[in-house]
């Protein structure tokens, strides 16, 4: 962890689906557990700037409590690797596009978001975007469980 402050962003490639729902799901949780801190998503594409998340998230977050119906997306800034601690990227195409957008030196550490999930470190939460709500149910069960052991990380530090 970097010693001030973790600021979290979460990246996926539209910032319409995935990382919306992990800024709900760890706002969420975050919020729960007195931790205040800035959350944040991004997407590494710039077609749906502005646009609120997927009806399909919202749905889903909804359903378990959240309401993302506020976000609007935007596109990685060069700035989000100073602002932000930590950048998790939905898969591994996000996370090259990252590294290849990442000023250096960059204060930011980036890894997949499931790699903060026992047993499930190197995989892709699956885009749900061509998918059914069934899709969308497993995004969403994916970075719960991720912000889930993000706040159990970030509790445990002095
Ligand atoms: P996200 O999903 O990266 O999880 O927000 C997608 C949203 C839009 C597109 C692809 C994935 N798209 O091709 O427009």
């Amino acid at each position: 962890m970097a010693a001030d402050r973790p600021a979290i962003l979460f990246v996926c490639l539209g910032n319409i689906c995935r990382s919306p729902l992990a800024e709900g799901a760890f706002r969420a949780r975050a919020t729960a557990a007195g931790l205040d801190l800035r959350i944040d998503s991004a997407g590494t594409g710039d077609w749906h700037v502005g646009r609120p998340p997927d009806p399909r998230a919202q749905a889903i977050a909804k359903a378990n409590g959240v309401d993302i119906g506020a976000l609007r997306a935007r596109q990685v800034h060069a700035d989000d690797f100073t602002r932000f601690s930590h950048i998790f990227a939905a898969d591994h195409t996000n996370l090259r596009d990252l590294r290849r957008l990442s000023p250096d030196p960059s204060r930011a550490e980036l890894a997949l978001v499931l790699d903060l999930v026992a047993g499930r470190q190197g995989e892709a939460v699956a885009d749900p975007y061509y998918g059914d709500a069934a899709d969308f149910a497993r995004s969403w069960a994916d970075v719960d469980a991720a912000a889930q052991a993000l706040v159990a990380r970030l509790q445990r530090l002095p």
